[in-house]
């Protein structure tokens, strides 16, 4: 590869040296994936206004997200597998973000686990939940995630159940892979990936593995959470998710204005309009469409985030102009760890922040803080 200037270089690269397994987990939505399609194509129905002659000097792209300082409105999202992507996948990512000034995200379904982000890294970072059957396992989590010093709790709400992912089932995603004929074929075809976990002890879910009763080997994603995750979450389990944790709360996967209310109500700090990456509700819109209605709604009483589909700097001006106080990446920043470690999440910060930093100045903005509507070109949004 070349020199690489953008998010799909960064996935191509990643393509080529992870496992095939592995990379489709993180390129594909549930089903027809249509709502995974329509979370990028809708970015690119918003079109900007272009202003000149307005001084473009001394810009920048800092802000807060839930009070804390973040050098631009990004945070890295929860997603598991990510040392799967990489050898130690989880901790490269939880550097580059601390380097680059965002919060880092630790997912439940993570390869390192809590206390390895904590021993590996200075800086606080943030780590998700979902609402699990054993209210003890619950406490116990929510409790490690205070002794490793996280400073906001992520809790999902979208993901009780699982939505089918078609390549996941063909492929039998497993982490470890199971050493089967066609999984040993690919692998001797990514001899990075592989030397790089030849190196490493991190193989499986070590956030579950040996701190949930029961769990010795659970190395299927959708086998565990269909027995641990509990179907019966009600707003009555997340605020009882609140008094255990009592620290900075975001809720994320709310799609519509009744639940950004109920969010609101429940005391979140943040919520995260999120479609689970176009990975749950196949036939949802994309987040970029469900974004306006919920900012109208709650925007006055908590912060209103988006996730999915955001590929660039761009992306993140405009669900910035649309209302989002914050934004989450999810594939853009498993993209540059597969491509090229701690390197490649760096990379793909680079890129987003240089790309949202430089369109900022030509709609006529030096400050993030201040960029509203009036960069969108009218008649290009509402999105339908
Ligand atoms: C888990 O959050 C997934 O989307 O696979």
């Amino acid at each position: 590869m070349s020199v690489i200037t953008s998010i799909e270089d960064l996935r191509v690269l990643a393509r080529k040296r992870v496992p095939r397994m592995f990379y489709d987990y993180v390129d594909s939505g549930s089903w027809t994936e249509s709502t995974y399609r329509a979370n990028e194509s809708d970015f690119q129905k918003i079109k900007l206004r272009q202003r000149v002659a307005v001084n473009m000097e001394g810009r920048t792209t800092a802000t807060t997200m839930v009070g804390q300082q973040v050098a631009m409105p990004v945070a890295i999202a929860p997603v598991g597998l990510t040392g799967m992507q990489h050898a130690d996948g989880e901790i490269h990512a939880a550097r580059a973000a601390a380097k680059f000034g965002i919060p880092f995200t630790l997912s439940t379904m993570s390869i390192c686990s809590i206390e390895d982000i904590a021993q590996h890294t200075r800086a606080p970072f943030w780590f998700q939940l979902y609402m699990m059957r054993d209210r003890d396992s619950m406490a116990r989590m929510i409790g490690r995630a205070r002794d490793a010093n996280c400073n906001a709790l992520m809790l999902t709400l979208d993901l009780q159940i699982v939505g089918q992912r078609h390549k996941d089932l063909k492929n039998g995603l497993t982490a470890p892979p199971r050493l089967t004929l066609p999984n040993i074929l690919n692998l001797m075809t990514r001899p990075r990936w592989c030397l790089g976990m030849a190196r490493t002890r991190r193989h499986t879910f070590r956030n579950l593995v040996g701190h949930v009763p029961g769990v010795t080997d659970m190395r299927s994603l959708s086998c565990w959470s269909n027995e641990q995750f509990d179907p019966r979450l009600s707003w009555a389990d997340i605020e009882w998710v609140k008094r255990q944790w009592g620290g900075k709360l975001i809720l994320k996967g709310i799609m519509v204005a009744e639940d950004a209310r109920l969010a609101a109500e429940a005391g979140a700090d943040a919520i995260v309009v999120s479609n689970h990456g176009g990975r749950q509700l196949d036939g949802a819109p994309s987040s970029l469409a469900a974004l306006p209605p919920i900012v109208d709604a709650v925007g006055s009483k908590t912060e209103v985030w988006v996730d999915g589909g955001i590929r660039s700097g761009q992306d993140v001006l405009k669900a910035r102009a649309l209302g989002a106080r914050g934004t989450l990446i999810g594939r853009a920043m498993a993209y540059g760890l597969g491509a090229m470690g701690e390197a490649g999440v760096t990379k793909a910060l680079q890129i987003i922040h240089k790309e949202l930093d430089v369109t900022m100045a030509f709609c006529g903005h030096t400050d993030i803080r201040n960029v509203d509507r009036g960069i969108l070109w009218p008649g290009s949004y509402p999105l339908a």
